[in-house]
């Protein structure tokens, strides 16, 4: 039996924008009022719904969860904080805790108010300081509630699709000498956006901002909360290769590209690290893996290598999303069983692993895709908003149950 440690946090997680719905603030709205991405509407109906939500999860055997905080909500105008948005949120909490779920908040998870986002949102000079001013606050109204904040979803992410492959707000793709970045297979909206030589040094500014406001926002957490456990949401794509020593290299230099390189500038302004892992890819293998619907290889065992190449931070970890795209559910629970498996054997090799949060706990909205992709362990029919546990939530909530799996 692999048994996991006391006190283990099991849960799943969602993020404002994918789930709430009417969420019009921001700056996905307004590149979907343009044509540019899916409109999202009513979604999951999350923000009027999540105390039902939570009561599910808690059916279901969890007792963590892990949610964005929607920053348009709370700062609508520049410096105008919304008090009645930080009303809903003290709500959001004190569900939570009545229905023994273990918050974990994120600060900000992609969607930006409309008026940073215009006024050019993380290339501004000030950025981390209206960040931190943010976050200051949040921490302010809700630290009493909540011990486990992480400032940023995935920086890395967010920049490459906004600034590199333009798929996402605000759309700027990159060219580099003769090679246009991104895909175009027509999987995301890429209305307008023209290739340019300069998005590259652009998203090289943001990359630094994005560490500023990071470093900026943690300091000040701290200086208000010293309690307060802040984290950064980090994605780690795995890269490995067969023998060829070319694919070694080729594999070393994306690691410390796409993740390397951001930690070991923000690894002094940490408190715990959460995760997001999804993919491994290896250079020169030829086998041929199954696909989930998202289209990418299902390798739910190379979360053992994305969470040891966190070991050397030497801080508690949490697995804040690791999931599958599986509308039929015929993967799902295999799938989890095996993540699970390989996270246990990765705090054997010593990684304090101290949380795992599934994603999805609902179906969502999934970006330049809409609402096609199923991540959920909950089915939501988005016409009549009813929800309906997958069967694999039930095998999750095995292992839950058992605090670990044979
Ligand atoms: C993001 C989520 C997204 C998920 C699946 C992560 O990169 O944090 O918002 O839905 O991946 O694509």
């Amino acid at each position: 039996m692999k048994k996991f440690p006391k006190g283990f946090y099991w849960g799943a997680a969602t993020a404002g924008y994918q789930v709430e719905g009417w969420n019009e603030n921001t700056d996905w709205s307004e590149a979907a009022r343009k044509g540019k991405v899916p409109p999202a509407g009513r979604l999951c109906d999350h923000y009027n719904l999540y105390d039902k939500d939570f009561a599910l999860a808690k059916e279901l055997g969890h007792n963590a969860h892990r949610f964005g905080i929607e920053w348009a909500r709370i700062e609508p105008e520049p410096g105008e904080f919304n008090h009645e948005e930080v009303e809903h949120y003290r709500d959001v909490l004190k569900s939570l805790h009545k229905h023994g779920l273990e918050p974990f908040v994120t600060l900000w998870h992609f969607t930006l108010p409309v008026w940073f986002a215009e006024s050019g949102g993380f290339e501004r000079e000030d950025a981390d300081i209206i960040f931190a001013r943010y976050c200051k606050f949040v921490v302010e109204e809700l630290g009493d509630l909540c011990t486990h904040f992480a400032t940023i979803n995935e920086p890395n992410v967010w920049a490459g699709h906004g600034y590199l492959f333009g798929s996402w707000p605000p759309f700027k793709r990159a060219k580099i000498f003769t090679k246009t970045l991104g895909k175009d297979d027509g999987s995301t909206a890429r209305v307008g956006a023209v290739p340019q030589f300069g998005n590259f040094l652009r998203y090289r500014k943001v990359e630094q901002n994005l560490i500023k406001a990071h470093k900026r926002a943690y300091t000040v957490i701290k200086e208000l909360s010293p309690q307060t456990q802040v984290s950064l949401v980090k994605h780690v794509h795995v890269f490995c290769s067969n023998w060829n020593p070319f694919n070694f290299l080729k594999a070393k230099a994306m690691n410390y590209l796409q993740s390397g390189k951001f930690m070991s500038a923000i690894d002094t302004h940490l408190d715990e690290l959460s995760l997001n892992y999804y993919r491994r890819t290896k250079f020169g293998d030829r086998k041929v893996y199954q696909k989930s619907d998202m289209g990418w290889e299902m390798y739910p065992e190379g979360i053992y290598r994305a969470l040891l190449s966190l070991k050397k931070y030497n801080k508690p970890v949490y697995v804040s999303e690791a999931g599958v795209a599986d509308e039929e559910d015929r993967f799902r629970a295999d799938y989890i069983r095996k993540q699970v498996k390989a996270t246990h054997r990765a705090i054997e090799a010593g990684v304090d692993v101290r949380g795992h949060m599934y994603w999805s706990l609902l179906d969502n909205y999934e970006w330049a895709l809409g609402t096609e992709k199923k991540f959920g362990l909950i089915e939501v029919n988005y016409q009549t908003l009813e929800r309906k546990p997958r069967l694999s939530a039930y095998e999750y909530k095995k292992i839950i149950e058992r605090n670990g799996l044979d």
